[in-house]
């Protein structure tokens, strides 16, 4: 059984501020060199999509194609190049994953066909007020809500399926599994890691500086 690592990594960065992300470095190392760096070991191919116009950096064990303008139009290009029976998606804004969690993943998309990395939620949750500034409107329980982390792992054909019956029918959603689950199939939610927390804001580079020396040590 074949399985690639899909990386979408052709997103402009706008909220980080320092142009494509993939590209932004951290402690040495950009965020795509990372995710690439973790992924290769367990996949017999790295396919990342970048942003028109860039090249590939050297050295980094991957094939490289250019993405779309969203991330689903991303990673469905990425789908349609790679002949892989089963494959990892995911963020390159996500450098710091542990390989249990791609080993959980690989496991629970051999038995079940889809599985994504997630965490319980831990803080309160409050639905704000619909006008005004933010306002507490009304508690949402957080008991068995989990927050939605990559990588997702699912059999091609069946995530191929997902994203074609979603274009054909003009439907967006910001992950894969939600594609994938919009079509009735079963999603696994696999034990992810606090660590792998998208780089998005200025805050979340911040964090990501002050990982990186303990994560490479
Ligand atoms: N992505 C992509 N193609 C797009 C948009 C996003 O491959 N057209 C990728 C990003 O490169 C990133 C992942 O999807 O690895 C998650 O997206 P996000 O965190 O939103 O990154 P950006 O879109 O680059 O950031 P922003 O939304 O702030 O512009
Ligand atoms: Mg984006």
């Amino acid at each position: 059984m074949k399985v690639a690592a899909l990386i979408p990594a052709a997103g402009s960065g706008t909220r980080l501020g320092l142009g494509p992300k993939a590209f932004v470095t951290v402690a040495g190392r950009s965020l795509l060199a990372r995710s690439v760096a973790a992924l290769a070991p367990h996949v017999a191919e790295v396919l990342v999509a970048l942003p028109d116009g860039h090249a590939l950096p050297p050295d980094l064990p991957a094939r490289a194609i250019t993405g779309g303008a969203t991330r689903q139009a991303t990673v469905h290009a990425l789908l349609r190049a790679t002949d892989a029976d089963v494959v990892l998606v995911h963020d390159a804004a996500r450098p710091f994953l542990p390989a249990r969690v791609i080993a959980a993943l690989c496991q629970a998309a051999q038995t079940g066909g889809a599985a994504t990395a997630a965490l319980p939620v831990a803080d309160t949750l409050v639905q704000a007020g619909a006008a005004g500034p933010p306002q507490w409107g009304h508690l949402v329980p957080r008991e068995g809500l989990w927050a939605v982390q990559t990588p997702q792992a699912f059999g091609r054909e069946l995530l191929l399926r997902a994203h074609e019956a979603a274009a054909r029918a003009g439907q967006s959603a910001t992950d894969d599994a939600g594609l994938v689950a919009r079509l009735g199939h079963a999603v696994a939610l696999v034990p992810g890691d606090a660590r792998l927390f998208k780089v998005t804001t200025p805050g979340d580079l911040a964090l990501a500086q002050a990982l990186a020396p303990v994560w490479d040590a």
